[in-house]
């Protein structure tokens, strides 16, 4: 029987190394970036410190959230839940906390993004009541 999963914001920096190993080992879904170096992090924290959530199960951390507001969009990234642990609600817990946080700094729309193909993903979000747009995403990098 597993342990109680405790969903709560990241302890930084002391938490970074597990959360960074989750995401390398989640699989196409989750692609670790430039965004996701300890240098951004920090300056993602210092905006959104509470919205940067772990999903704790005993001593590990077994899933994460990244959530972010804009002051009139939110966004979600890299929600990701150890392999042997999917399909026992830690997702649906993650995503539960993270969209209430949203709503509580009163965000009225939120948007993720699917990698193509990621079909679990979809399946998993529309569950949740999240439906796919129709729109074409558009994207720069301002730094290179
Ligand atoms: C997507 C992910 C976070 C879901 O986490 P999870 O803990 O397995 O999800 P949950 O157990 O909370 O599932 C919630 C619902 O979605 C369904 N679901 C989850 N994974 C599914 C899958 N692979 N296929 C079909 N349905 C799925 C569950 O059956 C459940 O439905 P139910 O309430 O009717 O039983 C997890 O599969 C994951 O880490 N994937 C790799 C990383 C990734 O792709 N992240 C998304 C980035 S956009």
């Amino acid at each position: 029987m597993n342990q109680p999963v405790i969903v709560r914001a990241i302890r930084y920096p002391e938490e970074y190394a597990a959360v960074l190993t989750l995401w390398q080992n989640a699989g196409e879904g989750v692609h670790v970036g430039m965004s996701d170096t300890p240098e951004e992090i920090e300056k993602k924290l210092a905006r959104d410190p509470d919205l940067f959530l772990v999903a704790e199960m005993g001593d590990d951390i077994v899933g994460s959230v990244l959530g972010g507001f804009d002051g009139r969009r939110g966004l979600i990234y890299h929600l990701a839940v150890r392999a042997d642990l999917r399909q026992q609600g830690i997702g649906d817990s993650l995503m539960a906390e993270v969209e209430g946080r949203l709503r509580e700094k009163g965000c009225r729309k939120v948007y993720l993004l699917v990698t193509r193909g990621n079909t679990p993903a979809m399946v998993f979000y529309e569950k949740r009541g999240w439906q796919e747009m129709d729109i074409h995403l558009f994207g720069k990098n301002l730094q290179d």
